[in-house]
């Protein structure tokens, strides 16, 4: 039994993955929330255990399940708590992959009661930036590999240079939205591969089972 897990290509790794949105509060009943699924990065964490790697999880409030894989699950609502999961685990893992879309901004202040309606028409909620998790990982790399994921809809490769030059990563996931098949609630995604050394590799459209394999192997010739 140990000389067959042994043989898998990623035994012995240690992999950290965040996938899922965050939710940011506004009130006891309310939230700032985004439509991702937590689909992708859940299909990475599956296929990287079934691959022999030890696998965490760190989810924001998601439908999707592990149920029936040996991967540790650590679940967080907001951004500020997936800093701390994702810091908490950094120093003890070989791999990162970053597929959470993290709210950018949190309300300013969360109001300790429900909030009600004014006579006023209009409301405003004040919004203050949320930490960049993924540049704050690749400020304190050592040997990790760190994998982050770019969603663009215009100047795709050139945004997505930018934020694998900005946040220290080994390579990006750009996914293309101009594709009709990808994006959030989707079960394909079409994806290229953008590296540190700036070269790119493009995929034709996928199911994200398929997707996360091809980022896996991407990892597995790099460690
Ligand atoms: N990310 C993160 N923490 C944040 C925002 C993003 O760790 N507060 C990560 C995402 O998980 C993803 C990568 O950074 O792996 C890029 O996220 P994206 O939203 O595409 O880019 P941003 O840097 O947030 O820039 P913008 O949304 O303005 O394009
Ligand atoms: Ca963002």
């Amino acid at each position: 039994e140990k000389s067959i897990a042994a043989s898998l290509p990623l035994y012995g790794k240690k992999i950290l993955v965040s996938a899922g949105p965050t939710y940011e509060n506004i009130d006891p009943v309310r939230f700032i929330g985004n439509y991702s699924s937590g689909k992708m990065g859940f299909e990475i964490a599956k296929v990287a255990t079934s691959l022999g790697a030890d696998v965490t999880l760190v989810s924001g409030p998601s439908h999707e399940s592990v149920v029936g894989y040996p991967i540790r699950r650590v679940d967080v609502i907001s951004a500020n708590n997936m800093y701390n999961a994702m810091h908490a685990e950094f120093n003890n893992v070989d791999v990162v992959i970053m597929s959470a879309a993290v709210a950018d901004y949190r309300p300013k202040d969360v109001a300790e009661q429900k909030i009600k309606k004014e006579n006023d028409d209009n409301m405003t909620i004040e919004l203050i930036k949320n930490p960049d998790i993924l540049k704050s990982l690749g400020e304190i790399k050592t040997h990790q590999l760190l994998v982050g994921f770019a969603l663009e809809t215009n100047n795709e490769e050139e945004y997505a240079k930018k934020k694998l030059i900005k946040k220290n990563l080994d390579f990006i996931v750009l996914n293309s939205m101009q594709d009709k098949e990808a994006g959030f609630q989707k079960n394909t995604n079409k994806i290229t591969i953008i590296d540190k050394d700036l070269s790119m590799q493009q995929f034709d459209a996928k199911t994200k089972t398929d997707v996360a394999k091809d980022i896996i192997n991407t990892i597995i010739t790099k460690l």
